[in-house]
């Protein structure tokens, strides 16, 4: 039999790779087409019919429904986990203060619903002023995700009784090679017993009632900042608040990478 040489090995694996690709493409599409069938017509039976049916048949269709937005968001979830495997081929210079606005306008339609909260990034963006940027070295829709993701539970999780939800972004820690940044919140905080478990995909803590999500957000955060080459963690006190941390490569010019290997 034919010896293969490493270069065919690499470029089998490579056509594997490019299979798998194509396969998970139009499975999220073949999974989501049906689903969207299905959605158009329950809209159609709820313009149609929703007032013909009795009270227990309303609350059968409104659970159809909310069914059919869960699957929709879990492939969606699911297919973003799989595009972060392939996102350090876009790694550029990005600054932080750019990745924190950019999360704050995505959140602005939670932001509007959502009454009294103060979210402060003074300090980290003084911060930045000074330095001439805060810069990271990745993708900048990601890193805008780890934003979004981590403010958006702090809105969820905030506290009925509390008067403001207050949000703090800030920089934390700034080594060699990397920056530590936090997010902070005063809302309802994670008890110690899940403290190994929050990060796992589906892992949902029903403190809160009537909070929606599929429990894969900081499974998805965990998966971008480890790409990233960095960590996330997180200290919380019931009922006080949660803090969550997380490192990022620095951003290195190339005359300082080559200042560094002299
Ligand atoms: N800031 C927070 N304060 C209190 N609990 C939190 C906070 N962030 C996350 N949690 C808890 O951790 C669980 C997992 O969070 P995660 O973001 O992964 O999922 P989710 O918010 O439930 O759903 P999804 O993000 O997929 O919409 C949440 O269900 C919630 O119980
Ligand atoms: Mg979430």
């Amino acid at each position: 039999m034919p010896r293969i040489t490493n270069k065919e090995k690499i470029e089998k694996l490579k056509n594997n790779i490019i299979d798998l690709e194509n396969f998970i493409n139009s499975a999220f599409h073949d999974l989501k087409t049906p689903l969207f069938t299905l959605e158009g017509f329950l809209d159609l039976f709820y313009e149609l019919y929703y007032d013909k049916v009795n009270e227990k048949g309303r609350e059968y269709l409104d659970i159809m429904k909310d069914s059919i937005k869960r699957i929709e968001i879990m492939i969606t979830d699911i297919f973003s986990l799989f595009k972060c495997e392939k996102i350090n081929e876009k790694f550029k210079k990005v600054n932080i203060i750019k990745v924190i606005k950019l999360a704050l306008d995505r959140l602005q339609s939670v932001l509007v619903l959502n009454k009294n909260i103060n979210i402060d990034f003074l300090k980290i963006n003084q911060i930045s002023k000074e330095k001439k940027g805060i810069f990271v070295l990745g993708s900048m829709n990601f890193l805008t995700d780890i934003f979004v993701n981590i403010i958006g539970n702090a809105i969820k999780y905030r506290k009925e009784n509390e008067d403001i939800l207050k949000i703090r972004i800030g920089l934390s820690e700034e080594t060699d090679e990397n920056y530590t940044f936090y997010i902070k919140d005063n809302g309802i905080g994670i008890s110690k017993e899940y403290k190994n478990f929050i990060f796992n995909f589906f892992t949902r803590i029903k403190d809160k009632k009537n909070t929606e999500g599929t429990g894969m957000g900081l499974a998805i955060v965990k998966r971008i900042i480890e790409k990233h080459s960095g960590k996330i963690w997180f200290n919380s006190k019931k009922n006080y608040g949660t803090t969550f941390y997380f490192s990022l490569p620095k951003y290195k010019s190339k005359k300082n990478i080559k200042i560094k290997s002299k």
